[in-house]
């Protein structure tokens, strides 16, 4: 199989995206990144989290701003660009907001993908890298959590949209064998660029443990909530598996890897440290590596949050030859080198831009 050339990177403007453009382009890949900035600081004069990108890599990076529910405007880009495969991170992913808006996840997050691969055929374009998460396993029946654990008990929409995207890749595979996916189940991504130059900035409000922890230290937020202190773990508060940002980007360029030499179908795999932190432990290692002081205010439980989770990543180091490397220290020290270097995130107004629009200068 010829190696791929061209990689179209969908929500390449978005946290995860952006950092994982920065590894595609450092291995040689030529990208090609979208974004409709539904959850991504940028406007038509382009992204500042690619201009940002390119600083890093000293190349240059062909953006369009395009939504995925905007067909005809995704098939002039594949007609314009020979895309060997597609990353697919473009999605809605606030669990909140999905119970209060369900049509909205439904019609961005199904509908955005059924365009995507419609696409795709229709330009001989199989292989593919989706974003999945360890939400499609809910409550865990097991620890750690191996690819083969039941899925589909979730009790969020934003989830089921990443279930239902599961469902919908296997009856694709069995219906069409010359698709070549995996899906990657990320369990919590956090940290940024050693660089301090690009990290997590969205549009949309946050709720994640990591970001709403640095807003405190900064002052920008007196306390932090600790959701449930009686939960059955060492300490009492909430179990996860946090995993740096760049070691999912190296995990996406492993994917790549494993799909240029081999025509697999579909497969799944977990993308975690197969260690679990609780929230009292990664506050504890923030205020330790960055010297600063996280007052705490203990509540009940958050709706929905589960006890424990952290995966077996074993399948990923056997057969896509990746793991994780980066440590817990190393994700505060560097969500916090990009939290004081951008302490108001990404220059929001009158952004030059040298990313390419629209694919010319
Ligand atoms: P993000 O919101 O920063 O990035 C997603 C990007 O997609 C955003 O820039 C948004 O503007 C863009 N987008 C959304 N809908 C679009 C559309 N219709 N057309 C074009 N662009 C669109 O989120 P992230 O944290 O970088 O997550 C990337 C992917 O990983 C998502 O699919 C998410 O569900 C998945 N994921 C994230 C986490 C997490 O905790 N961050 C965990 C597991 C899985
Ligand atoms: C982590 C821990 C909280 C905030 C979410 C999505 C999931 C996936 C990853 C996309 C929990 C506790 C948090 C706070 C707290 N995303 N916490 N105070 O809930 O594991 O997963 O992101 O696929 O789908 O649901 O991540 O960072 O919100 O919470 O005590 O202010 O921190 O209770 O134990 P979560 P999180």
């Amino acid at each position: 199989m010829p190696k791929f050339k061209t990689i179209l990177v969908t929500g390449g403007a978005g946290y995860i995206g952006s950092h994982c453009v920065i590894d595609l382009v450092n291995e040689g890949y030529d990208v090609i990144a979208i974004d409709n900035f539904a959850n991504a600081v940028g406007d038509d004069e382009g992204s500042p989290a690619l201009r940002k990108a390119e600083e890093i890599t000293g190349k240059k990076i062909t953006f369009y701003k395009a939504d995925l529910l905007d067909k005809p405007q995704i098939n002039e880009i594949f007609d314009k660009h020979e895309i060997d495969c597609v990353i697919h991170f473009a999605a809605l992913k606030a669990v909140g907001e999905s119970m209060q808006q369900p049509l909205l996840y439904y019609q961005n997050n199904l509908l955005g993908m059924l365009n995507l691969l419609e696409v795709m055929r229709s330009h001989s374009c199989y292989q593919m890298v989706f974003s999945s998460s360890c939400t499609v396993y809910g409550e865990p029946e097991t620890l750690p959590i191996t690819e083969t654990h039941p899925t589909g008990s979730i009790t969020n929409v934003y989830g089921r949209t990443k279930y239902f995207i599961e469902e919908m890749l296997k009856d694709l595979n069995t219906a069409d064998k010359n698709w070549n996916i995996i899906s990657l189940r990320y369990f919590n991504p956090v940290g940024a660029h050693p660089s301090g130059l690009i990290g997590e900035d969205p549009t949309k409000e946050f709720t994640n443990l990591m970001p709403f922890m640095a807003q405190v230290a900064l002052g920008k937020k007196p306390v932090l909530t600790v959701f449930g202190n009686d939960y059955n773990t060492p300490d009492g508060t909430g179990i996860r598996d946090y995993i740096h940002v760049m070691d999912l980007a190296s995990g996406h360029v492993a994917a790549l890897n494993l799909l240029n030499d081999n025509h697999i179908g579909l497969k799944v795999y977990n993308l975690g440290t197969g260690k679990g932190v609780s929230v009292k432990e990664l506050v504890t290692v923030f205020e330790r590596v960055t010297g600063t002081k996280i007052p705490l205010k203990y509540v009940d439980r958050r709706l929905g949050d589960i006890t424990a989770m952290w995966a077996d990543a074993s399948l990923a180091k056997e057969e896509l030859g990746w793991c994780a490397r980066y440590s817990i220290e190393e994700m505060c020290t560097d969500f916090w080198r990009w939290q004081t270097m951008n302490p108001n995130g990404y220059p929001k107004k009158n952004v030059k831009s040298s990313v390419i629009m629209n694919g010319t200068s």
